[in-house]
């Protein structure tokens, strides 16, 4: 799939702007603090209604003004679709070919994004949270019924940590109860656990080559760590998993939440048996976050039958010359591909060649050159 068209107003920097992106390479160099970021985060918003970088909504909208609009055409197995965003203080209207979407999951596996960042280097460093909110933003964009599975295992997690709450306080003794609740939650997770494995095995099918091909190493892989051992080929799940919450009753009381399950789990990155989250250097890193979205593409080509938009915010001022031309092999005009620079001359002279080029300056666009697409 790609973006054909980008429509903004009121977002961050950008009064209006309306662009037509080229289903290839695009390229959006400019100075700093232009607007090149705020417009793939714009993309982002569009397709995943919530900002990639951390901030609160608000933020989004243009200093003094109430309210912005995301319009883009995306196009998708030879069909254009119209989506639109609205957000002001209070509200956000999703809209999908001029009708109203109620549910998050029925609007973000439309458009599906791969964003590769500088502060991305996060997803190895930072806390456990921050990867489980990446497996499962992919994840719904993957399989729409992931977003309502996460959302209804949360909400019978709340039950379940306000009624242990109550046990605790004395308030209430029958422990009937939280089993039942631990039963509906032990079902969800095993579905949850399911998927994330399933996700992780393909990344992995990709991953190792992909991360060789960058930085000449071998034994690149991603490991997925859940809370406790379990076997999801065990018949007896179920009833092993049950004696898991069993055993930690006691102590899930006493610290007022539950201790396990898909909600502690995490992911981890090894180069052979090294762990890069504490023994990797910062390119090390960095690469391996970048292969794992890389991976992904190919996960979305085999089971969305489509590939996914991607954007890569000024990652090549980070690597050196050689790395560079080896992940050039990875950006080809089959997939869009939305670029920012402050530099061309950080890109390679073959690349811009075939790429549609865009200046970005003080929230405004101007295309500089067109792709010729026989080239
Ligand atoms: N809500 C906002 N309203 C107006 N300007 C904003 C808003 N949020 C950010 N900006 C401006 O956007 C610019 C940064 O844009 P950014 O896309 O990050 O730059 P870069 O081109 O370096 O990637 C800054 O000048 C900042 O003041
Ligand atoms: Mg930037």
């Amino acid at each position: 799939m790609y973006l054909k068209k980008l429509k903004l107003h009121n977002f961050r920097n950008y009064e209006s702007l309306n662009v037509t992106l080229t289903k290839g390479i695009n390229i959006l160099y400019g100075e700093n603090a232009q607007g090149k970021t705020n417009l793939l985060e714009a993309i982002y918003v569009l397709g995943l209604t919530k900002s990639h970088r951390n901030f609160i909504d608000d933020n989004l909208i243009k200093k003094n003004e109430d309210y912005l609009t995301i319009e883009g055409i995306v196009n998708d197995k030879k069909l254009d679709n119209k989506l639109n965003i609205y957000i002001d203080n209070k509200s956000k209207i999703l809209k999908y070919n001029n009708d109203t979407i109620k549910k998050i999951s029925d609007y973000i596996s439309i458009m599906n994004i791969i964003i590769f960042y500088p502060d991305d280097l996060i997803l190895i460093k930072e806390s456990p949270q921050i990867r489980r909110k990446y497996l499962n933003l992919e994840l719904s964009q993957l399989y729409s019924n992931y977003f309502i599975l996460i959302n209804e295992y949360n909400k019978i997690l709340k039950l379940r940590n306000d009624y242990l709450k109550k046990i605790n306080k004395g308030i209430s003794k029958d422990k009937t109860y939280v089993d039942i609740l631990t039963g509906y939650l032990i079902d969800k997770s095993i579905m949850i656990y399911k998927l994330r494995d399933k996700f992780i095995n393909k990344i992995n099918l990709y991953c190792e080559s992909i991360y060789k091909d960058i930085m000449n190493l071998d034994g690149f892989k991603v490991v997925y760590n859940p809370s406790i051992e379990f076997d999801l080929k065990n018949p007896n799940l179920k009833e092993y998993l049950k004696q898991e919450y069993d055993k930690r009753f006691e102590y899930d009381v006493k610290i007022l939440s539950t201790s396990i399950g898909p909600h502690k789990d995490d992911i981890e990155f090894y180069l052979k048996d090294k762990n890069l989250k504490y023994y990797g250097s910062q390119g090390q890193q960095r690469i391996a976050v970048l292969a794992l979205k890389l991976s992904e593409i190919e996960i979305f080509k085999k089971y969305k039958e489509t590939t996914p938009i991607l954007l890569l915010d000024d990652i090549f001022s980070e690597l050196d010359d050689k790395k560079k031309n080896n992940l050039l092999k990875f950006i080809n005009k089959d997939i869009q591909t939305i670029i920012t620079t402050t530099d061309l001359n950080n890109l390679d002279k073959k690349l811009i060649k075939k790429s549609k080029l865009f200046n970005i300056s003080n929230g405004n666009i101007i295309k500089i050159k067109e792709v010729k697409l026989d080239e």
